[in-house]
């Protein structure tokens, strides 16, 4: 393949963030790539659909990218690095939610490569202008590379563990609000007076309430797995700093999410129709005297 003369931009992993970053670079002009080999139908459709250019394998998107970004899941963010391997010297950018430790893992096997710890602050979904923070020796190539084409990135730090690290506290807090509220509304639903109690909390958390909590509500079901897999990571890192107890049951209830509501393929557009989902048989219910 002929090289032209513009900043290309290779994707690993073609989910919701890819597709939506892909989006936005491509009315910009640059050229963005991505790879086919091993992913499901669905990644598929999304980047044929988006117009970016595509490979049959990984060696070939790494040999033609100038910048390599990192979307896949938290559990896959080391073995792509390390199918990466040392021949790449571009910039490489892992956005995965994962902690520092597995992000200095997953740089090890990138010797070459000017790599970056970013973390995406916020849901996708805002598109180009989605907060991304960056830090480590080679931030400011990403930011300087990218910053012109309408993305949103600010440089936190020199080390590399600064940005995941502060997305892990960010997580920690927001999936332990969103499993909070699925426990209370749940029960609430159940005895009929969940829109009361929305109506109280509205009172003291503000008008924003209802649809946040709607949101985090819907959300978390429909990701439950991936939310299971980046609060690994969270509880991974704050041991490193104290015995994270709530965190620790914050895991354990993503974990065990899709177990009660069974597969969900699209996102419910109520709470109520999550809660219809549940399983009362694999809640487990402990009956007192
Ligand atoms: N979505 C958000 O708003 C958001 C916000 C902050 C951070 N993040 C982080 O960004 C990353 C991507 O999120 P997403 O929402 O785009 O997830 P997603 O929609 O689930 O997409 C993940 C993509 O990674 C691919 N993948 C999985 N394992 C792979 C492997 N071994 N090699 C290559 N590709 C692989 C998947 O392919 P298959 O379809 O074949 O499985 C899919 O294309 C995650 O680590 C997440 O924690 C997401």
């Amino acid at each position: 393949m002929v090289r032209k003369n513009t900043l290309r931009v290779g994707f690993i992993g073609f989910g919701e963030v890819a597709s939506t970053l892909s989006d936005g670079l491509l009315a910009r002009g640059v050229e963005v790539l991505t790879c086919l080999e091993g992913r499901s139908q669905r990644s598929i459709e999304l980047a044929k659909s988006s117009g970016v250019d595509l490979f049959d394998s990984l060696t070939e998107l790494v040999e033609s990218s100038d910048i390599l970004l990192s979307t896949v899941v938290p559990a896959e963010a080391v073995s792509v690095a390390k199918k990466v391997g040392a021949s790449f010297e571009g910039v490489y950018v892992d956005l995965n939610n994962i902690s520092p430790g597995t992000v200095k893992e997953a740089f090890s096997h990138i010797p070459n490569g000017k790599t970056v710890d970013g973390a995406i602050m916020g849901g996708i979904k805002n598109g180009l202008g989605t907060p991304i923070i960056a830090s480590g020796e080679f931030a400011e190539n990403f930011a300087e590379l990218l910053n012109q084409y309408g993305m949103n990135i600010e440089i936190i730090g020199p080390e590399p563990g600064q940005a995941s690290g502060l997305k892990m506290l960010r997580s920690a807090y927001t999936k332990g609000v969103s499993a909070l509220l699925f426990e209370a509304f749940y029960a609430a639903y159940q005895m009929g007076v969940d829109e009361t109690l929305l109506r109280y909390l509205t009172m003291s958390e503000g008008s924003h309430f209802p649809a946040s909590a709607n949101s985090r509500l819907t959300s978390s079901t429909y990701h439950s797995q991936r939310r299971a897999q980046e609060m690994d990571e969270v509880v991974k890192f704050l041991t490193e700093y104290e015995d994270p107890l709530i965190t620790r049951a914050t895991c354990e209830f993503f974990h065990s999410l899709p177990d009660k509501t069974g597969t969900i393929e699209k996102k419910p557009a109520d709470y109520r129709d999550v809660f219809r989902k549940v399983d009362k048989k694999r809640v487990k219910v402990r009956k007192i005297q």
